[in-house]
């Protein structure tokens, strides 16, 4: 059984929270990591305690999980070596052995590079030049670097094992649905699809396996870096509603938006998503911060969950009312 969780706006919806809570709660034997690399940063928040994972998957969190990362992942090994040791994961994390490999080349030209740097505003990951020289077929994988050499396997394989054996599977997708190369709002995305067909790819698994698509959107959207932003709200407004984010990985500030039910539906529909878990409903109505009852959300929440299910005609079955794991309602069991 495969979930796969994807992101419905610019990224930064709240995945790591949304899959560390899934990943607890259901049990998951394992745990994938997909998407473009580590450009992307997940938080984590458990009992007080903050993680901002690069690379190791939000799914840490359920001890009994085993951890992967799928071939179509770009990694930086200092990033990863230094993770596994902060969540002290060593002895069931892996990495494909097909996984390419970003260098300290690849950072320089990210970070040095005006097209990149200061026209796409990318997050200096190296990230985007690492792909390139995988489609020049020059990167180097995993499997050359002597430092991964305890951690990686055939992820592919042993994740489609783990299936046919009646395992579940949650696969974690990074960024969102407007910030991938095919779809989002070119030439200002990263330097990949990030659909969920895409994510699966990326671990190695077929679409046949997958029996849900958990979207998940965020009550205001936030974008970092440039490029269009239909429903962007001013500093000012955003600081009135109490919402200022900076960026996990580049500390930016995070441009803030209103819902923008046009895009959230087309990510819905391209995704073939089945949930929604929706996140930071306390920023429509503080009242409904760290609330663990559906019953005692504020009415404006309540009534924005409505909208969505009307206009985006999918389920909302996670709430997520602050940033720790347990600050969640789940409604599946009433929903679904
Ligand atoms: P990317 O893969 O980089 O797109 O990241 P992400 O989707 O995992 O999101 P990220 O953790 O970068 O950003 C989400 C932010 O919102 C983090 O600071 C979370 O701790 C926080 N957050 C998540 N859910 C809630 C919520 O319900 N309420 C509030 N107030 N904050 C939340
Ligand atoms: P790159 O992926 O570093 O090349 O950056 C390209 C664009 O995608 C920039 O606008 C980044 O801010 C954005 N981006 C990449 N990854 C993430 C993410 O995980 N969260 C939010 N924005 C991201
Ligand atoms: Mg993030």
């Amino acid at each position: 059984m495969v979930t796969v969780v994807v992101g419905g706006q610019w990224g930064d919806e709240g995945k790591g929270k949304i899959v560390s809570f899934l990943a607890l709660k259901d049990k998951y034997d394992i745990v994938a990591r997909a998407g473009v690399g580590p450009n992307a940063g997940h938080t984590v928040v458990i009992n007080g305690k903050k993680y901002g994972l690069r690379h190791v998957p939000s799914g840490f969190v359920y001890k009994n999980a085993k951890l992967y990362i799928g071939a179509g992942v770009l990694i930086n090994p200092k990033v990863f070596l230094d993770e596994v040791k902060l969540t002290e994961t060593k002895n069931r994390i892996k990495i494909d052995f097909r996984c390419g490999i970003i260098e300290e080349t690849h950072i320089n030209k990210d970070k040095t590079d005006s097209h990149l740097a200061k026209e796409i505003g990318s997050t200096g990951t190296g990230c985007g030049p690492a792909n390139v020289d995988r489609v020049r077929r020059t990167l180097k994988l995993a499997k050359d670097i002597s430092m991964l050499k305890e951690f990686v396997t055939d992820v592919a394989m042993e994740i489609n094992n783990a299936i046919k054996k009646g395992m579940k599977v949650l696969i974690e997708g990074t960024q969102g649905f407007g910030l991938s190369l095919y779809f989002g709002t070119y030439p200002y995305v990263t330097s990949k699809d990030t659909t969920a067909s895409t994510f699966c790819a990326d671990v190695g698994i077929g679409p046949k396996h997958v029996k849900d698509v958990i979207i998940v959107f965020k009550s205001f959207p936030t974008r970092v870096g440039q490029g269009p932003f239909p429903t962007e709200i001013s500093e000012e407004e955003a600081r009135r509603y109490g919402i200022v984010e900076y960026g996990t990985v580049t500390g930016r500030k995070r441009r803030v938006g209103k819902f923008d039910f046009n895009l959230a539906k087309y990510a819905c529909i391209i995704n073939s998503a089945t949930q929604i878990a929706l996140t930071c409903v306390d920023y429509i109505d503080r009242n409904a911060y760290k609330v663990r009852e559906y019953s005692k959300l504020p009415d404006k929440v309540k009534k924005f969950i409505d909208e969505i299910e009307k206009v985006l005609e999918i389920p909302v079955t996670i709430i997520s009312t602050g940033p720790d794991i347990y600050d969640t309602i789940d409604l599946r069991s009433e929903k679904l």
